[in-house]
């Protein structure tokens, strides 16, 4: 553990309204608009994020989640007072297999980071994948920058479909298992908890009728693989079963699946469970990830999600919410700024993932979010991410922001680190990612 100079706000109820002293970002102005705007809609679409969700189900958690959202509105005030935070930074590594329970484990996260487009990137056939969509070899260095910064936790995005042999074996190459092998070690070689995913499979890995014995075939064998490589390691690595399953281009791609859809997403992640536990070893008690139809955070997807009778699960969402800021779009109902009118967005979710999940014992964890910089919105972005991972961090979920190396090059800026020098892109949005996460 070491001291970082960022500092913490430590919030001292006040009787009289209007007093508000200390640093800058308070959240608490906006909290309290977020309230009387969360039943705003705006028309969103788009990953893992829309609120546009045509299932009946969704009216019954209307009204708790409109009164959730009150939660934010505040009417006391408060004194904001700095405190210095300690950072956990590069900490020793354990291979240990502990006895506790997912919720334990879960507790223990902090901060998470994705290293997004990379090894998950489906360019090139072979090792030279790892860079065909931009980004650099992973290096150590930039593992302990990110772990140095304070991300404690790390998930890695990994393609298996594309580095497999033909059905019915599908071996992975095992050039690839070993790459993969070697970026897993530099974080936990620095004490961080991996998550290890299975990412963009959307070719082959179709959940309807007409594929699914072949995508079930495909997704046992690659996950008896990859967990009979890592069985023996310790219980800071973590499977995430099946990144955004979804049959893309269907009408409900984003709307979190038909009916039958998110039950052969059930089965998927049921087989999933199934083949790691069958490998034994410390897998019998490895944290497993699943996940709903898309990582849907929406009410008809995770009240469908089945989950298994085992005490080492956990639930995998996405959610870029509100999509209208998260995203570019083009579309007359995007917004760049981040006046707190719309916070009652990111409260309602994380209403919906405790009352859903976590009320039940079951953790959650926002494996991706995370905001792109538009018109140079920085500022915004800052009051976006304090809102938003205050919200989730009261909840007990730990957020994985989404950084695809893309920062001032065409495509989904989202990126917040610098791979090729080592540094930061939005260090303020870093900072308050940091700061909130660890006020927990
Ligand atoms: C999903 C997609 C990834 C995309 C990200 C943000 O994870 O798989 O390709 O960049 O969402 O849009």
């Amino acid at each position: 553990m070491h001291k970082l100079k960022l500092v913490s706000k430590l919030m001292i109820p006040m009787i009289a309204a209007g007093l508000l002293v200390g640093c800058g970002n308070s959240s608490e102005a906006d909290k309290a608009n977020g309230s009387a705007a969360s039943s705003s809609a705006i028309a969103e679409a788009g990953p893992a994020s829309s609120s546009v969700d045509n299932t009946t189900e969704d009216t019954s958690n209307n009204t708790a989640e409109t009164e959730a959202t009150s939660e934010s509105a505040n009417t006391s005030s408060t004194i904001e007072e700095d405190i210095p935070i300690e950072i956990k930074g590069i900490t020793e590594r354990s291979d240990e297999m502990r006895d506790i329970s997912a919720k334990e484990l879960v507790a223990e996260m902090t901060a998470g980071w994705n290293l997004g487009n990379t090894l998950e990137a489906t360019g090139d056939a072979g090792l030279s994948s790892e860079t065909s969509w931009g980004n650099p070899m992973v290096t150590k260095e930039q593992i302990d920058a990110v772990c140095e910064k304070g991300f404690d936790s790390i998930r890695i995005p990994v393609t298996w479909g594309n580095h497999v042999s033909e059905a019915p074996d599908y071996t992975i190459d095992p050039e690839w298992m070993d790459r993969v092998e070697e970026v897993v070690n530099y974080a936990l070689d620095d004490g961080m908890y991996v998550l290890i995913d299975s990412h963009h499979e959307e070719s082959w890995r179709i959940p309807d009728e007409e594929h699914i014995e072949a995508v079930d075939a495909e997704n046992i064998a690659i996950w008896k693989q990859v967990a009979e490589r890592f069985k023996d390691y310790g219980d800071h690595l973590i499977f995430e079963g099946l990144n955004e399953p979804r049959i893309k281009g269907s009408a409900d791609e984003w709307n979190g699946g038909t009916y039958s859809e998110r039950l052969l997403v059930n089965r998927l992640n049921k087989s999933f469970v199934d083949t790691v536990r069958a490998t034994g070893g410390n897998n019998e008690k490895r944290l497993l990830l699943i996940t709903t139809y898309g990582d849907s955070h929406l009410p008809g997807a995770i009240t469908a999600l089945e989950i298994p009778e085992d005490e080492h699960i956990g639930v995998a969402i996405h959610a870029y919410e509100p999509y209208a800021f998260t995203y570019e779009s083009g579309e007359s109902w995007e917004l760049f700024k981040w006046d707190g009118s719309h916070n009652g967005d990111i409260i309602k979710v994380m209403y919906r993932l405790d009352s859903t999940f976590i009320s039940e014992g079951i953790p959650v964890l926002l494996t991706e979010y995370g905001a792109v910089n538009k018109n140079e919105n920085t500022d915004e972005v800052v009051k976006w991410t304090e809102s938003y991972v205050s919200a989730a961090t009261k909840r007990g979920i730990p957020c994985f922001w989404w950084d695809n190396g893309i920062y001032d090059q065409q495509g989904e800026k989202f990126a917040i680190f610098d791979r090729k020098n080592l540094s930061w892109y939005r260090e303020e949005v870093v900072d308050t990612i940091i700061r909130e996460s660890y006020s927990k």
